[in-house]
This record gives C-alpha cells, structure tokens and sequence, in this order.
C-alpha cells in the first residue's frame, strides 16, 4: 500500500504483482495482459478454445504463463487459480475480461430461448462470479483487486442482445455489491467498454462508423484504451464500487 507522497512516477509499478487475465488470448484481454506486463507484472493468460494463441502470447511476455479453462465451470475456475498460485504464491489482481454473447436484434424476443439466455449469464455473471470467489482467498494478503470488464450495454439500452445488456447490467451491480463486502484490502471496479475493435467486433462495420461519426471523440476504442483505465483502476488504492465508461463519449449522446 503507498502512502502519501510517494513518487507519482511509481503509481503504475507492479513489479512482482500477479495479474490474472481471464479471455486474454485476443482483444481487451490481451491488450490487458500486455499492459500489465510491460509495468512489470507476472501474468496468467486464459482462453478456452483459442490455446495456441494464448499460449503464443504467455510466451512473449517477461513473466507469463497460460492456463485454458472455461470460467463457467467450476473445476476450470479451481484449477486456473490453483494453477498460479502454484507458479507464483499468489495473486494481487484479477481482471474478469471473459465475455460471450449472441447477436440477436432487440426486438426479436422469439429467439431469446432459455439456452441463449443461460449461456451468457453463464460465462458473463456467474464464471465473473465464480472466479472473484476462487481468487479472493489469495488476495487479500498483500492488498488486491478486482476489475470486471463490464459494458456500457449495461448502462444503456444497447448492445449486442439483451441477455448481453441484462449480464453487463448485472456486473455492474455484481461489482458494487462485491466491493461493499471486501474491503479494506480488497478493491472492486468494473471497466465499462463502449465499441472496441477487437476480433469480436471486426465485422461490424456499420457500428464503428455509427461511433466514429457521433462520439465526442470521434472514433472506436481499441483494446488499450481499456487495459489503461484497467490498469489505472488497478492501482487506484482509495477507488473502489465505481463502474467507468471507456467509450469515447458516446454516452453523452444518449
Ligand atoms: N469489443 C467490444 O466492443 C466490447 C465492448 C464492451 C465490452 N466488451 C467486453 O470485453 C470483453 C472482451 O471482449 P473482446 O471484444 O476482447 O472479445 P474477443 O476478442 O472475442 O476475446 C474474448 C476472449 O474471451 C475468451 N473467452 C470467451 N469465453 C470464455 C470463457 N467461458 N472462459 C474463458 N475465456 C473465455 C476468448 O477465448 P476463446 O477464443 O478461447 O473463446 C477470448 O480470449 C468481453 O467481456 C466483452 O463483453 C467488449
């Protein structure tokens, strides 16, 4: 923990700190990942299917190692902590990045059948709850935190579908709701993406120019606009509860 008047300079050190990444093999994930490792931290990349991209990247980092699990399953979610602590001892921030979902228009309220609604409440709520409950009894030793890589579909009526907008929403409270109860040593903040161009919107050619033509700021995210907000929230020791918009502005303009 820093005290007052420490050197601003060292506010983004985390030399020795173990940074795990859930769905860091691609996208806001990977760019978390880089980040963090470039300001010194050991860090665990997660994915599911995508393995060797995920393990390419462990493998370009300083200090890295790559686990595969699915964050909706228990034993993967046991395992993938066990798994760093067994590497490092321990573990000071966990970055639940791993999302899904299914485009499906608004509207469209027939093809909303229990199984679509399950799976995206499954990874997006309850694998983002599932693995804050598994690393919590690790991080409290040395002060932690949680970020949640939430969506400013659950802030607004966007986003890809509504059981998405419904589990983003979901985190934002899950977020705030967790924070309430794990304090002092332990921090939890959400990053509330708006559009990022990672592998996941690629095709979305429509949304993008829709951004860059409305946002203040006149263009889409990219995945370091994320894992900077991340990262500053990460160290950001008197923050916590708070869900922050990365998204250019585009909520100020409804
Ligand atoms: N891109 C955007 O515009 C945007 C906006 C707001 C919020 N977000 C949020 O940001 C996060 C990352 O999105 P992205 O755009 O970077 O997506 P992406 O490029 O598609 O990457 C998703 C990552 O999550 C992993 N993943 C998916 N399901 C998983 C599971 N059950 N367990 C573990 N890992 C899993 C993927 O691994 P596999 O390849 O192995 O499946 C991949 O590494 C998501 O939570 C998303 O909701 C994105």
């Amino acid at each position: 923990m820093s005290q007052v008047g420490d050197t601003p300079s060292r506010a983004f050190d985390l030399d020795g700190q173990v940074v795990l990444v859930t769905g860091s093999s691609t996208g806001i994930g990977e760019a978390i990942a880089r980040l963090t490792a470039a300001h010194g931290a050991k860090v665990v990349v997660n994915s599911v299917r995508s393995t060797e991209a995920g393990q390419r990247l462990a493998a370009e980092l300083d200090d890295a190692m790559y686990v595969q699990g699915d964050v909706s399953l228990p034993d993967d979610v046991d395992r993938l902590v066990e798994e760093t602590v067994a590497r490092w001892g321990r573990i000071d921030h966990l970055v639940n990045n791993a999302g899904t979902t299914q485009v499906i228009p608004h509207h469209d309220f027939d093809a909303l059948e229990p199984d679509v609604w399950r799976r995206i409440l499954d990874v997006n709520v309850v694998g983002t709850f599932l693995m804050s409950r598994a690393a919590l009894a690790h991080l409290g030793e040395n002060g932690g935190s949680i970020t949640n890589i939430t969506s400013i579909a659950g802030l607004r009526q966007v986003g890809s579908s509504i059981p998405y907008a419904v589990s983003k929403a979901a985190l934002n409270h899950l977020t705030k709701l967790m924070a309430n109860q794990v304090g002092p040593k332990i921090r939890v903040n959400a990053v509330a993406p708006g559009l990022i161009k990672t592998p996941w919107t690629a095709d979305w050619d429509e949304a993008h120019a829709r951004v860059a033509e409305t946002a203040p700021l006149k263009r889409s995210g990219v995945g370091h606009d994320v894992a900077v907000a991340c990262l500053g929230l990460m160290v950001s020791e008197y923050t916590t509860g708070q869900v922050l918009a990365v998204d250019g502005g585009v909520t100020l303009r409804g």
